[in-house]
Parts: structure tokens; C-alpha cells; sequence
């Protein structure tokens, strides 16, 4: 009994001090803390290429952007809504951005022992074509995929870019985005 009110008492606090953090967090302005690795060192430009004095450093550009916890430390459906990049559908100059938005959110995993999964279709068609995903990596039918966060890992389904292109699975609330029982009517659905 002892033992357990001593627990309790730890966790009010850590609880106070986590309050604290916050209240600090709100008066001051964000402090950005992130840094880049410079091309030469990133291990995947060759540091003896003339191209690593050529280019933009990362650090120059991604700080400017929207932060996020994880990967490349940029938001970048943020940057793209907030109007801080505009990424063309093509390589061509001249080819602008002919992304077709579909609103349509598809809740996943909506009684699993984490949060459910709001997966938005309008975050990933401002960037990404239909062709992407369907018919090769997801059937378009809600829950006809067999889904699972195992397949996931291995680099199947979400993970096929998740983890490698686009923020890495260790951002799990990013994904595991929805309260519980919340979400009876997403976008999209009447
Ligand atoms: C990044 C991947 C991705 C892209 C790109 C994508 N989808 Fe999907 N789509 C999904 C996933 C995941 C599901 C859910 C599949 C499941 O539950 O088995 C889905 C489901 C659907 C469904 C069924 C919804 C339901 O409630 O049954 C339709 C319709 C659909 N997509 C249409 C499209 C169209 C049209 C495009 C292009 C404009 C598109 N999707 C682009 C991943 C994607
Ligand atoms: C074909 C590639 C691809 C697939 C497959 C894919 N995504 Fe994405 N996803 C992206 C890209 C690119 C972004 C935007 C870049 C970023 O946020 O890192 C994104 C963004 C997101 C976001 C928005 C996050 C935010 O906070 O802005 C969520 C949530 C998400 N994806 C969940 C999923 C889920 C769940 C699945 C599987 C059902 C999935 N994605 C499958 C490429 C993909
Ligand atoms: C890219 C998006 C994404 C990220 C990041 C992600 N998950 Fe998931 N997770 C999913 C989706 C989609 C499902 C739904 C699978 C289903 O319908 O059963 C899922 C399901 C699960 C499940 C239910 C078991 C299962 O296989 O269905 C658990 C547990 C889980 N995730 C844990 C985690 C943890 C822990 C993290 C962080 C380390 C994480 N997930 C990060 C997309 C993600």
C-alpha cells in the first residue's frame, strides 16, 4: 500500500511538471531546434562531387518549412497547403501540378488497441495519382485490403513509402490519429 501511494505521488509529479513544460511551451514562441546534415556528410552525396558545393543545402531549405518530430523534420502536407512548395507532376519546366484532390477519408482499424486510423485521401492525392496505390497496394473497396500493421513494418501497404519516402512508422500518432468512436461520419461519407 505504502509502495503504491508512493507511485502515485511520482506520477502527480510528473504529471505537475509535464503541465509545467506545457505552460512554458505556450508563452514562449516555438524554438526551432532542428539541424540538417550537410550534403557532404550525409552519406549519400559523394563529398568529393562538385555538385555538393552546387546545390542548396538542406538546412537552407527544409528550415524554413513546417517541423515535424521525425524523418526529414518538415510537415510537408503543411508546406504544401500553406503554399511553401508547389511540386509539379513532372520533370518538364513547363509541367505544373495537375493533382486530382479526392476528399475521402477511409477510417481504418476503428476497435484496434491503438487509436484508429483516419487515412485521408486528399493528404496523399495532392501529391500522389490514384495509380499509386490502386489497384497494386490497396484494393478500392474499404476493407478488402487485409491491412495490418505487421505487413506494414515490413514494408508492405503504408510502409511501402512510409519509412522511406514519406515520415518513418516510428511517428505512430500520425497516423493513429482518430479518438475512438469519434469518427462515425468522416469526409467525404454522408
Ligand atoms: C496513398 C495511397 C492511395 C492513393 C494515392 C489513393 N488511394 Fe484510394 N484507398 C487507399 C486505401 C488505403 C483505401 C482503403 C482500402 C481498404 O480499406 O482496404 C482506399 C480506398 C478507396 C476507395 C474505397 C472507399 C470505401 O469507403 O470503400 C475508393 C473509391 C478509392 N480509394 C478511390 C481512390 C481514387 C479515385 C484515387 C485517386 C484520385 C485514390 N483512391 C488514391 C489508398 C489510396
Ligand atoms: C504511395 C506512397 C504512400 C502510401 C502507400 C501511403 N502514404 Fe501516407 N503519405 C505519403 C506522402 C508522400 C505523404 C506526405 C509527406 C509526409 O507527410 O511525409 C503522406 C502523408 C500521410 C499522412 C498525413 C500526415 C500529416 O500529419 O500531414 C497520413 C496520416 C498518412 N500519410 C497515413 C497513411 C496511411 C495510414 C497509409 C496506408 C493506409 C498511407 N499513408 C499510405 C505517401 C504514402
Ligand atoms: C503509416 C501509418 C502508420 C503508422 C506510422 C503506424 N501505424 Fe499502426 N496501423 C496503421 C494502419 C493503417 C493500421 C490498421 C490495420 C488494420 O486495419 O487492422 C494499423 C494497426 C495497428 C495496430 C493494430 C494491429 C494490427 O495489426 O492491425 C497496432 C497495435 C499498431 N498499428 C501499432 C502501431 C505502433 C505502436 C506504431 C508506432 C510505432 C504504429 N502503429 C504506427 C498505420 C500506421
Amino acid at each position: 500500500m505504502t509502495k503504491n501511494s508512493g507511485h502515485g505521488k511520482r506520477a502527480r509529479r510528473t504529471l505537475g511538471a509535464g503541465v509545467m513544460l506545457l505552460v512554458l511551451a505556450a508563452g514562449a514562441p516555438a524554438q526551432d531546434n532542428r539541424s540538417w546534415k550537410p550534403l557532404a556528410a550525409d552519406n549519400v552525396h559523394d563529398p568529393a562531387s562538385p555538385a555538393v558545393t552546387q546545390l542548396q543545402a538542406p538546412g537552407e531549405a527544409l528550415s524554413k518549412l513546417p517541423p515535424a518530430s521525425g524523418g526529414n523534420l518538415v510537415r510537408w502536407g503543411a508546406a504544401l497547403q500553406q503554399g511553401l512548395i508547389a511540386p509539379r507532376s513532372g520533370a518538364d519546366a513547363k509541367s505544373g501540378s495537375d493533382a486530382m484532390v479526392l476528399e475521402l477519408d477511409v477510417l481504418l482499424d476503428p476497435n484496434g488497441s491503438l487509436p484508429p486510423v483516419r487515412f485521408a485521401h486528399a493528404d496523399h492525392t495532392r501529391w500522389l495519382d490514384c495509380s499509386n496505390c490502386h489497384p497494386q497496394l490497396f484494393e478500392m473497396q474499404k476493407g478488402a485490403s487485409g491491412i495490418s500493421m505487421l505487413r506494414i513494418l515490413e514494408g508492405e501497404q503504408c510502409g511501402t513509402c512510409h519509412g522511406a519516402v514519406a515520415f518513418p512508422l516510428t511517428e505512430c500518432k500520425r497516423c493513429h490519429n482518430q479518438p475512438w468512436g469519434a469518427a462515425a461520419a468522416p469526409k467525404g461519407k454522408p
